[in-house]
């Protein structure tokens, strides 16, 4: 079965699990609204193609482990487009979950998707404790405190910002965790996929200063142009639009490089060529404000 397939039936095992016995319909239906139907869910491809290249020798763990991430991240979504964060009434081209279902919801279908994500990986525990306990703090470290996304959202109430510590934790943690826990997932060690994890996040987040400062909110689906709305330090206000683009391939080369040699390495490149295509903004519908070049 592709990937693609794998994911989304692992993510809809969770949400049905979730919507499971008699539980209150407002909440089972946000659940639902936050994480279907998905983005690029690019984290879970990484996880999975990682965990391929390592052999997968426990489908269902790797499964869930790309669940997992998925619903951590559609977390940060809801919270992050709540009126006290970014105040966004559209996400994937819908009315972002506060704008459908009221703030109190999108408040619990955070958190309940947060508890769903490390739920997925504790149901394993029966086919690998070991695994189960390694993937379990493999998410929380890019979830939480210190290093992980509230350490990231955390860093926009400072009056400071340590930009690098602010996107490692607000966007690299994540694909950190993707390569760590596709390697865990496989009964590899996680380490030597670190730095994979961690180039894949630094590209995702010059690509994504890209989009915002490019495409518009139909194309993206999502408000756009909030890097300058907000004042925040970017890479297209840093490098221009062909600098950041340059900037984006640099670390896409660095992050093949990176890739430990192991069976699945030829198609691991692969996956991260193609995923380098799908980040570079093609086409952009308007120029940016305030073009540094
Ligand atoms: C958006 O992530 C949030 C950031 C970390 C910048 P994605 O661009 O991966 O969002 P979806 O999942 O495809 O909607
Ligand atoms: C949101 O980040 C994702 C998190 C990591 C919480 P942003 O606010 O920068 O991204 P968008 O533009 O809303 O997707
Ligand atoms: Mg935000
Ligand atoms: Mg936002």
């Amino acid at each position: 079965m592709p990937f693609t397939a794998r994911i989304e039936a692992a993510i809809l095992r969770s949400i049905r699990a979730g919507q499971s016995g008699t539980p209150p319909p407002k909440l089972a239906a946000a659940l639902e609204h936050a994480v279907m139907p998905g983005g690029a869910r690019i984290r879970p491809q990484i996880c999975m193609s990682v965990a391929a290249a390592c052999g997968d020798d426990i489908p269902t763990m790797s499964e869930a482990a790309a669940a997992s991430i998925e619903l951590i991240h559609c977390a940060s979504l809801v919270h992050d487009d709540l009126p006290c964060f970014d105040d966004a009434d559209i996400r994937r081209g819908k009315p972002s979950v506060h704008k459908a279902f009221g703030e109190p919801l999108a408040v619990l279908t955070g958190d309940s998707l947060i508890i769903m994500g490390f739920e997925t990986i504790a149901r394993q525990m029966e086919l690998d404790c070991a695994r189960a306990g390694q993937l379990t703090l493999a998410l929380a470290r890019s979830t939480g405190m210190p290093y992980g996304i509230c350490a990231g959202q955390g860093w926009e109430s400072e009056p400071q910002v340590d930009l690098s510590a602010y996107h490692r934790a607000k966007t690299g943690a994540l694909f950190v965790a993707a390569s760590r826990m596709g390697a865990i997932a496989a009964g590899h060690d996680p380490e030597p996929w670190t730095e994979l994890g961690a180039r894949i996040g630094e590209a995702f987040q010059v690509a994504d200063d890209l989009r915002d400062a490019l495409y518009d909110e139909e194309t993206l689906g999502k408000p756009v142009g909030q890097d300058e709305i907000h004042a925040r330090p970017n890479a297209v206000s840093e490098l221009g639009v062909q600098g950041a683009i340059r900037r984006l391939k640099d670390i896409l080369g660095g992050a093949i490089a990176s890739i430990p040699s192991c069976k699945g390495e030829a198609m691991l490149a692969e996956v991260v060529r193609r995923t380098a295509e799908r980040l570079t903004p093609v086409a952009p519908n308007k120029a940016p404000a305030h073009p540094a070049e």
